[in-house]
């Protein structure tokens, strides 16, 4: 279905960056957008139209939201390309006023053996603070149920695989998302999700759980076939909607000192964030690992940072990891425990490979 190839010769960079999201980001996961983007790479009228966009509105991502946002089908490309034309004016005006704010809930099974870790050793409740927390989906991780499924030999039987199944308290059956994540390595998982006392994140533009529109582009930033992760979606939505988290619009750098100050003292200060460091540049990473330095040496602060390695590097540049291979790290993210890796994770929290 998709044509994937190498770059044609004298291709434009906003061409090469779509075959490239059509030939090795997509086709794993969503046979459609592989197909598309690789279609709107061989399409020269298109890419010039994209091109008077801003840099940061020509990712692929943001367009093809878009155009799901107002109804797009899983189809082939030339009907696509229908599609985008017959819809082009109100498809520039969503790609204008909206980014791509994808809030994945199953992030929480990632973070989850490393908030009951810092709970037990602290003895208290958290306090959870989310930095790029989008609608705030991750911040509600003792709501939600979670199956860690221990890998098996590749010649195992997935079925016959240890399975630990952690539950919120109280809650009844079928009213929280279930976290799925196959474990391999000595993962500390917790006999019961740990305490959570409060819970804020901060956003540029915090999504609004409340809020329909909000919802739809929520929906539209999940790739087409990956029914599942919606299901999921509107199910963390449901729980959020039942007690709507605190989500203070700005910088994540402007904001957090002031609303840690706002933490209770008595609760365990966690700080964490997952896909946001491809946001900031160079200058605003190092500011928030010098803000973290100082939450940690004046509040205890604790902080996990799970995200794409090739975003992360130590104070002095150097990487993050030296000792590991990038194949290993490719397509994944790196859990850090207050600057250390721990963890590497499948981007949606669907593995964790602990190190
Ligand atoms: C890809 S989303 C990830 C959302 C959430 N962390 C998750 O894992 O589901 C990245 C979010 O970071 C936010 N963001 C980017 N730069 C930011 C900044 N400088 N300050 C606050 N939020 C930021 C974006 O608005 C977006 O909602």
């Amino acid at each position: 279905m998709c044509p994937a190839g190498p770059a044609a010769a004298g291709e434009s960079a906003t061409a090469q960056w779509y075959r490239h999201f059509g030939t090795v980001d997509a086709p794993a996961s969503s046979p459609c957008y592989a197909e598309w983007a690789v279609g709107m790479a061989d399409d020269a009228e298109l890419i010039r139209r994209i091109d008077l966009w801003p840099h940061n509105k020509r990712q692929p991502l943001l367009i093809l939201a878009a155009a799901r946002f107002l109804g797009a089908q899983i189809s082939p490309y030339r009907d696509f390309r229908r599609f985008l034309d017959d819809h082009w004016a109100k498809i520039s005006e969503i790609v204008l006023s909206r980014s791509t704010q994808t809030n994945e809930a199953g992030r929480c099974a990632t973070l989850l053996p490393s908030l009951a870790q810092i709970a037990a050793a602290e003895g208290r409740p958290l306090a959870l603070i989310e930095v790029g927390a989008s609608a705030g989906l991750a911040l509600y991780p003792d709501c939600y149920g979670y199956e860690f499924v221990a890998a098996l030999p590749a010649e195992g039987n997935a079925d016959g695989a240890p399975t630990t199944r952690l539950d919120p308290r109280g809650a009844r059956p079928g009213t929280f998302p279930v976290l799925r994540c196959v474990t391999s390595g000595p993962v500390p998982l917790p006999a019961a999700l740990p305490q959570v006392a409060w819970r804020a994140g901060i956003d540029l533009n915090p999504l609004d759980v409340r809020n329909p529109d909000d919802v739809a582009w929520l929906e539209a930033l999940v790739w087409p076939e990956q029914e599942f992760r919606r299901e999921r979606l509107r199910e963390a939505i449901a729980v959020a909607r039942e007690r709507p988290p605190l989500l203070v619009a700005g910088d994540l750098n402007e904001q957090l000192v002031e609303l840690a100050d706002q933490a209770p003292a008595d609760a365990a200060l966690v700080v964490f964030h997952s896909a946001v460091m491809p946001y900031l540049d160079a200058g605003g990473r190092a500011r928030f690992r010098r803000t973290m330095a100082d939450l940690a040496s004046e509040r205890g602060c604790h902080w996990l940072s799970n995200e794409g390695h090739t975003v992360l590097a130590q104070a002095d540049g150097s990487n993050v990891v030296p000792e590991m291979d990038n194949a290993r790290l490719r397509g994944r993210f790196l859990l850090l425990h207050d600057g250390e890796p721990v963890a590497i994770a499948g981007p949606h929290g669907q593995s964790l490979e602990w190190l």
